[in-house]
């Protein structure tokens, strides 16, 4: 068997839990590859709203392995509440989820490092979640990181503290709080937790499932915008949110990896500093944000709306080798009359529908095309037939635009909502 991946090709958000949690029946494991608990992907179902951050989405069927691979950074405080939260919910998580012994370990100096190096940047901070992901990151490619594998070795705790070490110096560095002292104890309680769960070499766990007939999606955090080499650097976050990162963060060659799978919001958001060329900054925007409820899962701020901007998407698709799409908040475009999308810039004068090297220094001006709006509630559709001809109209524009077909159209944020437009996913 060949591995699908599903990953947002925007910047985050678009929806990737609730599309998880709805294919998990389709697969037999479902696996995170990158990121860490700046991730926050939303379930609901029979009235319960969830929200995941280290775990992956397929967590709440009991036919499903779930693996936060060896890409995956974690937090082992916030992934014991997250385990407590499931176990309250009656998910027996021992027993759903396994994890790569060789995934890095945030520790509580990480976090303070990211709020001091946000600080030290200033008016250009990136807008960091603030959950210590960027220098986990660079603790792992400068070779000074602790896995979840150390944590059976004797001397673990010594190697703690000189890492630790090397943190509070640079912390002094930036005059910032140098003493974890106060995390320390919910720390190692939360490394208590992770030797109760079952801890693997989770590339050959997952070559032996694919090597046994079984099927595996792979689940992204964040999105094709926020990718350390192709997002709008430096606003970005430390991983590689492309398809390429389930290769590396689950240890599954190129030739293994079956549909990739693209899914996007029908307009755009991003939460955090950074370019947005769609960004409406009126009261457009504003509705945009209290229809959709875009606020992060996360930390709650404001998610900054606009348009559907196609150069991005195009860019992502190319990035990824997405083999189709699906479309998610389509019901939240309801209220608008006319509903715009930007097929190309003008970027100094010059009309271009790429995405140039450089956003952020540039005057972006999107070039639109406009829609008619559907204008009447979606949220009560189960059958793509019902949908109104607006709407196919406007997903027919995305598909003939990208090149790539749309074969989910999500209509709510309920597992129920979610129109299959092909076969496959019937
Ligand atoms: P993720 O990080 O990609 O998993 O996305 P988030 O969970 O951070 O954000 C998506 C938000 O939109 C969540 O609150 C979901 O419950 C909600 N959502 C998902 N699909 C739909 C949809 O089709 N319509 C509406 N209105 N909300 C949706
Ligand atoms: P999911 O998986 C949206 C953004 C942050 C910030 C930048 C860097 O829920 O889609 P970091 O904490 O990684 O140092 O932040 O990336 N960001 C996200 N935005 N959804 C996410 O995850 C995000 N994870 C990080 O807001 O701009
Ligand atoms: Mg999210």
């Amino acid at each position: 068997m060949k591995a699908d991946i599903l990953l947002g090709l925007q910047w985050g958000d678009e929806g990737k839990g609730k599309i998880v949690d709805v294919l998990t029946p389709k697969y037999d494991v479902i696996a995170r590859f990158q990121g860490g608990p700046n991730a926050g992907h939303t379930l609901e179902f029979n009235g319960i709203k969830h929200v995941l951050h280290t775990i992956p989405s397929g967590i709440f069927h009991d036919t499903t392995v779930n693996v936060i691979g060896n890409g995956v950074v974690i937090d082992p405080v916030i992934l014991k509440r997250e385990i407590d939260a499931l176990r309250k919910l009656g998910v027996d998580v021992k027993k759903r989820l396994l994890v790569s012994r060789r995934a890095h370990l945030i520790l509580p100096t990480h976090c303070l490092l990211d709020k001091a190096s946000e600080a030290a940047k200033g008016k250009e901070k990136i807008g960091s979640t603030l959950k210590g992901i960027g220098p986990t990151y660079m603790d792992k490619t400068g070779r000074n990181g602790l896995r979840v594998g150390d944590i059976d070795l004797p001397d673990f705790r010594e190697k703690y503290n000189k890492l630790v070490a090397k943190h509070r110096d640079l912390l002094r560095f930036l005059n910032a709080d140098t003493d974890p002292a106060e995390f320390e104890a919910a720390w190692f309680e939360g490394i208590e937790t992770l030797r109760e769960l079952t801890r693997i070499d989770s590339e050959h766990f997952v070559n032996d499932m694919l090597r046994n007939g079984k099927t595996v999606l792979a689940e992204g955090a964040q999105g094709s915008m926020l990718d350390i080499d192709f997002g709008t650097y430096p606003f970005v976050t430390s991983s590689n949110t492309m398809a390429a990162g389930a290769c590396t963060g689950l240890g599954i060659a190129p030739s293994r990896i079956g549909n990739v799978i693209g899914i996007f919001k029908a307009y755009c958001t991003r939460v955090g500093s950074g370019p947005f060329p769609t960004e409406l900054l009126d009261e457009t925007g504003e509705r945009m944000r209290e229809e959709g409820r875009e606020f992060g899962s996360t930390t709650g701020r404001p998610r900054r709306c606009g348009w559907l901007d196609l150069p991005a998407l195009r860019y992502a698709i190319t990035i990824n080798g997405v083999t189709e799409l699906m479309m998610m908040k389509a019901d939240v475009l309801s209220i608008f009359d006319t509903i715009r999308v930007c097929t190309h810039y003008r970027v100094n004068g010059q009309l271009t529908d790429r995405l140039p090297y450089d956003i952020n220094g540039v005057t972006i001006e999107p070039v639109y095309t406009d829609l008619k709006g559907w204008n009447c509630d979606l949220t009560g559709l189960t059958q793509p037939e019902d949908m109104p001809h607006e709407l196919i109209e406007y997903i027919g524009f995305v598909e003939r635009e990208t090149g790539v077909p749309v074969h989910v159209v999500s209509v709510g944020p309920d597992r129920v909502q979610t129109l299959m437009r092909s076969a496959v996913w019937a």
